[in-house]
């Protein structure tokens, strides 16, 4: 299958790493609005560089197309590729806002092509690990939740054109860095009935428009769950994400998995040998996320995590957004007007 990238910065560079390791694969093209990215990204990978996704795609066709743009141009870039007939791998989040999560939605559901969320910390050893365990009742009932993402964004991260701006990045601390663990509690505890949500801008006042923190309370079918993220941390710790069930408390560290039962008995998995292909914190799944996305296309079979899948996730994101700003309680799903 022929593949290109759109969008050549930071996280292009993990999607190239995993496409040129992947022998299903022709990585051929990339395009970025800033020509000399491309050139760079071109003449490291030996693709051949285009200026703007509409050149890209006139000229290369190809079968499937990797969006790695700021959040603001996500969702229209992608329904534009599925129009003309393209599978697209895009980077999270799948849209900005609720309109045009919609809009993809739609698209996609039209769409003879697919749409991959890159949601790549579901296919962590250990949350594959625990969600089987957990579906299969082993835990018992799930009882309360709590989750901690403490990460260091400085203004230097927010220095390009993009992030930090509420219209082209969307939001802060949530919808960009937090989001991975917000999705694997809604994978984990299931559609959230309603959310009460704060955020704020503790460490870099004047310097973005959005929140480098947020905290929510949150309330899934069969327990709460309290998420606090912020981004004015001294460093990146490893993310904490721990469920009380019935029979177990279990402990998700970064990417280590502890479990203890209530019978005394204590068990830890062992962290993922896959070694990252890029920050820590991106985790090591960015490949094995890719690679099931093309085994799906080639075999004609539907990858898991589409716009479709993850609406929870996404409802559940805005959500809180219009909880913190309206102060109310919002049941994330509520069919708006
Ligand atoms: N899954 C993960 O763990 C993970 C990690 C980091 C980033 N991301 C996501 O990847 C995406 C990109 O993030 P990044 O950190 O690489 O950002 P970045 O700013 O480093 O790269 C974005 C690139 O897009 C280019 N671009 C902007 N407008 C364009 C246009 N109209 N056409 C073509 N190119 C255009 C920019 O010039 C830039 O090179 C974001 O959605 C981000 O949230 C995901």
């Amino acid at each position: 299958m022929k593949s290109a990238i759109i969008g050549c910065g930071r996280i292009a560079h993990i999607h190239a790493l995993a496409l040129l390791a992947n022998s299903d694969v022709q990585l051929i093209a990339c395009a970025d609005i800033n020509k000399a990215k491309a050139d760079d990204f071109a003449d490291k990978y030996s693709l051949k560089p285009y200026a703007s996704m509409g050149e890209l795609i006139n000229e290369e066709h190809p079968d499937v197309l990797h969006i790695c743009t700021p959040h603001y141009l996500h969702a229209d870039m992608a329904i534009e590729a599925l129009r003309q007939g393209i599978h697209v791998f895009l980077e999270k989040p799948a849209a900005m806002d609720r309109l045009s999560f919609e809009k993809l939605m739609l698209a996609e559901q039209a769409s003879q092509t697919q749409i991959g969320v890159c949601f790549q910390n579901r296919y962590n050893d250990s949350v594959v690990y625990l969600r089987e365990k957990q579906q299969s009742g082993h835990f018992g009932k799930a009882l309360g939740a709590r989750c901690f993402v403490t990460w260091r964004r400085d203004a230097d991260y927010y220095a390009d054109e993009w992030h930090g701006r509420k219209a082209l990045e969307g939001g802060g601390a949530l919808i960009n860095q937090a989001i991975h663990t917000m999705d694997l509690l809604v994978l984990l505890l299931g559609t959230p009935v309603d959310v009460q949500c704060s955020m704020h801008n503790r460490h870099l006042k004047d310097i973005i428009e959005v929140e480098d923190t947020v905290e929510a309370y949150i309330r899934f079918p069969t327990c709460n769950a309290l998420f606090y993220a912020s981004m004015a941390h001294c460093t990146d710790a490893p993310i904490f994400l721990e469920i009380s069930y019935e029979k177990a408390c279990v402990r998700l560290i970064g990417d280590e998995l502890s479990i203890k039962y209530f019978d005394g008995t204590l068990q830890s998995l062992e962290k993922s040998e896959v070694v990252p292909l890029g920050k820590s914190y991106w985790g090591t799944s960015h490949r094995l996320c890719i690679e099931d996305f093309y085994q799906c296309v080639n075999q004609g079979r539907n990858f898991p995590i589409t716009p479709d899948s993850i609406k929870p996730t996404m409802d559940l994101v805005y959500g809180c957004y219009e909880a913190a700003e309206s102060n109310t309680t919002i049941s994330p799903t509520q069919e708006r007007t």
